[in-house]
């Protein structure tokens, strides 16, 4: 059974986090894939670079915004595929500081979210498509792919981009005090491991900050029982929950984050207005750590610095959830028993929780439940809870399987922020 460090452990307990897709493509405001779906080149994307300008960029309030829903950890796109950076690289000119915006971008991040006790995570584009030696006639992603009049480039000197990302991710892991999480995107084909010079990346990034968490997008196996270096501390699905969380080959549990969109998109999409509820969300932060998993919750702020109203609205009511129910998410995790049909479970060494989405009756039945349990709560309110049978409760066991029984009290506040139940263990 691997051993998981007690640095990733802590990343683990901390269970939400906040995605943060921003950058030149924030214009356009169409997709961070913009350049590729239109075939973009570097010349016609660059009135986006001349005018960037997000004047009602604060990122306190976007770190205040984190801290109220309850979000642990935060991942910024320092670097997108576009290859625009957000921070003052020594490595190119293709920066914050040469638009209008005239300022290193990510140090302001990093020092709001440090300043309200949010971990700080790097996002970090192992692909570049402004670079000159990043493949493009041949590569299946580069927006200039199959384009003759860069097949000529086909003699592009890859190590020389390969330096310069290692650079950047020094730059990166130097210049902004303690970071928590770095977040690679991503691999593909033969672009994967060693290509990225991956060992040597992830010896640097534990040389410089020995407590980092690191995603698998630089390829190698995650889940093989002996990963490579450089496979990374979690397994990084995306835009689903996988049922019963992510096992290694051996069928042993491992640590692992989804990053999933508020509406349908990463970054900013102004006609995008598919979002999800604040119920959607706690729904899928429960199903995560229900699960054993972390769930990062993407923002996309727009061009002018501000983190769309319809989502700042959204994390202020999981916010007002999370600060009476975060005790049933924060350090919590799977219960070894089946999931019920009227919500899902998780639990720490002290406590399961309850968290009931959907009851069908007064009493919610709990099968299998491995401890035996002293008494019951509500999580909001510390209010007990009785669990007491219906009379005849006996007779309707499932399977011989043990049953007891919560009387949800007023049929839980289903759809309002008082529906965890606490169940004490008896140790
Ligand atoms: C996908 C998207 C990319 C985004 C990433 C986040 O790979 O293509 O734009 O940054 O997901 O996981």
């Amino acid at each position: 059974m691997r051993i998981i460090p007690d640095r990733v452990k802590r990343f683990a307990n901390d269970r939400f986090g906040m995605f943060i897709h921003w950058g030149l493509y924030s214009i356009p405001a169409e997709n961070e894939w913009i350049r590729n779906h239109k075939r973009i080149s570097n010349e016609e994307y660059q009135p986006y670079f001349d005018t960037f300008d997000p004047v009602n960029y604060d990122p306190r309030k976007w770190a205040r915004l984190a801290k109220k829903a309850g979000m642990k950890y935060a991942v910024l796109t320092t670097k997108h595929h576009d290859g625009f950076c957000l921070f003052d690289s020594q490595y190119t000119d293709y920066k914050a500081t040469n638009t209008p915006a005239g300022r290193d971008l990510v140090r302001e991040y990093a020092d709001a979210f440090r300043a309200e006790g949010i971990k700080v995570g790097f996002y970090y584009s192992l692909l570049d498509w402004h670079h000159p030696d990043y493949p493009a006639y041949n590569d299946m992603h580069h927006p200039m792919r199959g384009n003759e009049a860069y097949k000529d480039q086909l003699g592009q000197n890859f190590e020389r981009y390969r330096e310069y990302m290692h650079n950047q991710i020094r730059e990166l892991l130097t210049n902004y005090g303690k970071i928590d999480v770095m977040w690679f995107d991503f691999s593909y084909g033969e672009m994967t491991g060693e290509k990225w010079g991956a060992s040597e990346i992830v010896k640097m990034a534990r040389e410089l900050q020995p407590d980092i968490i690191i995603d698998n997008r630089l390829g190698g196996n995650v889940k093989a029982e002996e990963p490579e270096d450089f496979a990374g501390d979690y397994a990084s699905p995306e835009q689903m929950i996988p049922v019963g969380g992510v096992k290694d080959v051996n069928g042993n549990p491992i640590p692992w984050e989804t990053c999933i969109t508020l509406n349908d998109h990463w970054c900013y999409v102004q006609r995008d207005k598919n979002f999800k509820s604040a119920k959607n969300v706690i729904n899928m932060l429960m199903e995560c750590v229900s699960n054993g998993g972390n769930l990062l919750l993407n923002v996309g702020p727009n061009a002018k610095g501000e983190i769309p109203e319809e989502s700042v609205k959204i994390l202020e009511e999981v916010g007002e959830w999370m600060h009476l129910n975060g005790e049933a998410v924060y350090g919590c995790g799977t219960v070894d028993m089946e999931r019920p049909s009227w919500g899902r479970v998780t639990r720490n060494e002290d406590a399961i929780y309850l968290y009931v989405q959907d009851t069908c009756s007064e009493y919610i039945p709990i099968y299998d439940c491995p401890e035996k349990i002293k008494c019951a709560a509500l999580l909001a309110d510390g209010s007990e809870v009785k669990m007491q049978l219906p009379w005849n409760a006996e007779s309707y066991e499932l399977d011989g399987k043990k049953v007891i029984f919560v009387r949800t009290p007023m049929f839980a506040d289903l759809n309002g922020n008082k529906n965890v139940i606490k169940l004490f263990i008896e140790k």
